[in-house]
Order: structure tokens, then sequence, then C-alpha cells
């Protein structure tokens, strides 16, 4: 490895790296893409992307194992992912083939940058599709961008392992009912960022969003998915069609029942009726699993297991999913891609 970064405190920062992939869909079909060290978009001024939020993305890591290599964790998740999206917004999909491809491509170009093994850093990729061309009325567009870039990141909220504070959301929604809440849309993200930096400078982690049609039951975090483990042994997840179907959360539905005997329930998460649960977290691809000491919701400050401790259950989690992504316990079939 010839680059010297300071893998242990990277935190969750752009970084511009040598190469990413990019492919242009035009006249019915995609172009077979390729790496550019270009890292500027050209496009049309009047892309509908840009007006009126016609486009989509993921997020997903490359890990580093501990005998060198490296792998990805259930790529073609995001890519189906990313197809439903297109989907709902009109776009041309992206063929789970060419998504698993170009990620490959931007992993092996830069290489040097997936972190060491045991520094806990990973390299975090960045799909992203977009409307471009020259339409003004609100349809959709002819032509479309897929492109993936990538950087090295560490933890995304600043506690790691360490239990972070969150706040319940009452005056503020990220989705609408039959939004789109369970696609990941740039616009659901727009949404999130006034209660989210509202949220930061009063010191919370992120915002908790409650089910906008009655603000009863947790929704999920505005960059994560939300958990609770409660007192009768179950890994109790929010169900709703306005969250975002979280590939962490759907594998750790499994792993809390195959290799922890936890019962896995999706279900509504009433806001007044947190102390079922024992322990709570957020989870997803940047947060990974993170603990969730206290939420704020108006005048109740309900602590979960501790402030300062995660609590074993939610560690006994963390070991299991961030062992499978490192390579060093064994993954459910076709849960891993070697690069
Ligand atoms: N919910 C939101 C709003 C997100 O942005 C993310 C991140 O991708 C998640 C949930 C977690 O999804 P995943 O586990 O697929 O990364
Ligand atoms: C991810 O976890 O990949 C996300 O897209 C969350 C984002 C807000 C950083």
């Amino acid at each position: 490895m010839s680059i010297d970064l300071d893998w242990e405190n990277l935190g969750f920062n752009y970084r511009e790296l040598p190469f990413r992939y990019i492919s242009h869909f035009k006249d019915g079909k995609w172009d077979a893409g390729e790496l550019t060290g270009d890292a500027t978009l050209h496009i049309s001024e009047s892309s509908p992307a840009l007006h009126y939020g016609q486009q989509g993305f993921e997020g997903l890591k490359a890990y580093r194992t501990k005998d060198g290599s490296i792998q990805l964790f259930r790529p073609d998740r995001n890519a189906a992912r990313l197809q439903n999206t297109a989907r709902r917004l009109h776009m041309a999909e992206v063929p789970t083939d060419k998504f698993i491809d170009a990620v490959m491509q931007v992993v092996k170009a830069n290489e040097d940058f997936v972190p060491p093994y045991g520094t806990g850093a990973t390299l975090y990729l960045r799909p992203l599709l977009i409307g471009v061309g020259g339409i003004i009325g609100v349809h959709p567009a002819d032509e479309y961008i897929f492109t993936i870039f990538a950087m090295p990141v560490g933890n995304y909220f600043k506690g790691g392992l360490t239990p972070t504070n969150f706040i319940a959301s009452h005056d503020y929604d990220r989705a609408a009912p039959f939004g789109t809440g369970g696609s990941k849309v740039g616009g659901n993200y727009a949404a999130s960022i006034e209660p989210g930096e509202k949220a930061h400078a009063a010191g919370y982690s992120d915002v908790i969003y409650l089910d906008p049609a009655t603000h009863t039951k947790i929704e999920e975090v505005g960059s994560a998915n939300f958990f609770g483990i409660s007192k009768d042994g179950e890994f109790v997840t929010p169900l709703s069609p306005s969250i975002l179907p979280s590939i962490t959360k759907y594998s750790l539905l499994q792993l809390a029942e195959e290799r922890l005997g936890l019962k896995p329930v999706e279900g509504d998460v009433y806001i007044n009726d947190l102390d079922r649960f024992v322990e709570a977290g957020a989870c997803g691809t940047a947060a990974v699993i993170s603990p969730i000491g206290r939420i704020d919701n108006g005048d109740d400050k309900h602590v979960f297991y501790s402030e300062t401790e995660v609590g074993p259950v939610t560690r006994q989690l963390y070991d299991t999913l961030v062992g499978i992504q490192f390579g060093d316990v064994e993954a459910p079939a076709g849960w891993i891609y070697k690069v």
C-alpha cells in the first residue's frame, strides 16, 4: 500500500480519487461506460436532475480483508434498489451486471485507497443516476448519466460504537405517505437538511423522523434505519412504505434470527412506547451499526441501554455484521462478492 492516510480518523468526507466510472444513456441505450480521471460532470443547464430532482443514488462499501484481498457486501441489492428508484422516477434502469461491473472497475482502479484491514475504515462507493439533457417541462429526461465515484471513509456518526443522541422531529417530515420515502432520491435528503442542521447545532447526531400521517410512530433516521432490541428478545424495525428499504436492516433481521436467536419483527414502533426496548440503534451502510444512547422526544428524554456504553446485543450484532463484511465471519450464501 503506497498511500499514507490517517486511516483511523477519516470521518465521512469527500476525497477526489484518481478514477471514477461514467456511462451515458442516449437513443434508448447505455454505452459501454469507462473509467475517467475527470471528476466534473458536464451537463445541460436544463437537466431534469437539477430542476426537478430526477435522480437517484446508492451507497455501498468495499472492505479489505485480513489476507489483503478486497470484497463487496451485497452489491446486487444496491443494483436492485437503484432499479426500483429508477422506475419510481421514470429513469433509465441500470442492469445489475452493468452496475456490479462498474463497482468492480472503480474499486480496482482506486485499489490503493481501499483502507488497510484493522483500521475499521472502508472504501465508500457512491453510484449516481441523473436525468440530463434539455427538457424544461416536468417530464422524464431522454438521456441519463450513471456514474460511480469512491472515497475512503471512517465513522459516519462521531461516536462510532459509542452511543450518541438523537431527536424526534415533530416539525418536519422527510417524506410523504405516498411520496418517495421508499426510494433513494435526493429530494428526501433535501427535506432533511434543515432539521438535520438544527439537530447537529443542538448536539444531536441526527433526526428521528416519525410517520408523516400521524406522527406517532418511528420511521427512520435521516441517514439510516432504526432498530430496537426488545425486553422479550426481539430485533424490531419499523415497517412503513415511506422509509428506505435498508440493505443493512434486512441483513440484520436475518442475522438476528439465524446467528443470535432473536425474533425478527418488522412492525409499528410507537414513539411513546420506547420502554419496550432495552437497546436501540441506527443502521445503514454509512452508519454501520451506531448505538442510540438517548432519544429526546419533546420533554421526554428516553435513555436506552446507556448514554456511554454500547449494549451487549448491539455489540453482538455489530461483531457479526462487520465480521462478515471484513471476511472474518462466515457469510450467508451470496452476500460477499470478491473484487
Ligand atoms: N435510511 C436512509 C434514509 C439512508 O440514507 C440509508 C443509507 O443508505 C439507510 C436508511 C440505510 O440503507 P442501507 O443499509 O441500504 O445503506
Ligand atoms: C449510505 O449509508 O450509504 C447513505 O447513503 C447515507 C447517506 C446519508 C450518507
